[in-house]
């Protein structure tokens, strides 16, 4: 679904958070004749940056202004926010939000803007099954999968003419089930794989990892399924098809912890632990794997 053109001026974003997906993000919403503007805690001039693309097409350079929190003149009306979800409350304190900011959340798990924006910001998830790895100079975008986009309304007046420049971008008035299922995914693989430091694919071959995820799935299913009694649970099918498919990956968890870097483990198996608790709902697995990453 989408709205009708419009004459509105393309919007200018802030991204915050130029790592792989956010860098992806600037260079389509940049074809789609938007602004960017970087923000990072301490600049040190532009960002220059080249992306790979799986399809062949030529090497994209991109070179992207960047700005300090403290620096940023005019209040912020359009958020684009790509970093890792442990450091979105740090990256979003200090800057200058319009009161009706639009921002539009590129992260995985879930909650990470919770209490970080004005009353009046209209907040839009995004859910992407797009792929991007390689360093902070140049990134691989492995696969340009959909990207779904939504909140509880239309879509904003910029949305079509971005579409036309992000492949497979799609509006979603259904996102909260697209996360969803996405964060149980998360849930399964991420850990198992970042604990055991092993490619996803050992969730297929492992007899006992497998059982664990497994007991994941089920405990994530249960969780969903008592919050919305449509979500249709037996998610397992799905989960072990995404580990199949992606056997020889490594999971972003998995990458964090080789790196020893904070991983999302909050905005996931966390996210799923405190929506449970109001339910009465233990986890005992997902708490498992939630205090095991906590410990490292
Ligand atoms: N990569 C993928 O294929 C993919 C796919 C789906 C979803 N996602 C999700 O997308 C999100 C971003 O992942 P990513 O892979 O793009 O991560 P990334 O490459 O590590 O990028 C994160 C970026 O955030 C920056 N950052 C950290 N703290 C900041 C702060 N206080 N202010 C401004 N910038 C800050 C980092 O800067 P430094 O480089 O200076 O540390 C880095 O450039 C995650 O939630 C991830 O789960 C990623």
């Amino acid at each position: 679904m989408s709205t009708a053109a419009s004459s509105a001026a393309p919007p200018h974003w802030h991204l915050v958070g130029a790592g792989h997906i956010g860098t992806l993000a600037a260079a389509y919403v940049r074809a789609a004749g938007h602004g960017v503007t970087v923000v990072r805690p301490h600049t040190a001039g532009p960002i220059k940056t080249t992306l790979a693309f799986a399809d062949g097409r030529p090497l994209q350079r991109l070179t992207l202004p960047t700005v300090t929190p403290t620096s940023i003149e005019q209040p912020i009306s359009h958020l684009l926010v790509a970093c890792k979800t442990p450091y979105t409350r740090a990256a979003l304190a200090p800057l200058p939000l319009a009161a009706t900011v639009t921002a539009v959340r590129l992260q995985n798990g879930i909650g990470s803007l919770d209490g970080l924006l004005p009353s009046g910001a209209r907040l839009i998830d995004a859910v992407t099954t797009s792929a991007v790895k390689g360093t902070r100079a140049h990134h691989d975008v492995v696969a340009e999968n959909t990207t779904w986009f939504g909140d509880d309304g239309a879509a904003p007046d910029w949305f079509d003419g971005l579409r036309a420049h992000w492949p497979n971008l799609e509006w979603s008035a259904s996102i909260r089930r697209r996360q969803w299922q996405k964060l149980v995914a998360n849930a399964a693989i991420n850990p198992l794989t970042a604990l055991h430091d092993v490619p996803n694919g050992a969730l297929i071959e492992d007899a006992a990892l497998h059982a664990r995820m497994r007991d994941l799935v089920a405990e994530a299913d249960s969780v969903l399924g008592a919050l919305d009694d449509s979500w249709p649970g037996d998610s397992l099918a799905a989960v072990a098809a995404i580990a199949r498919a992606t056997a020889g990956n490594t999971s972003s968890m998995r990458a964090d912890v080789q790196r020893d870097a904070p991983t999302e483990i909050e905005a996931i198996n966390g996210w799923l632990l405190r929506a449970a608790a109001p339910l009465g709902l233990a986890l005992p697995a997902h708490r498992a794997v939630f205090e095991a990453l906590r410990a490292r």
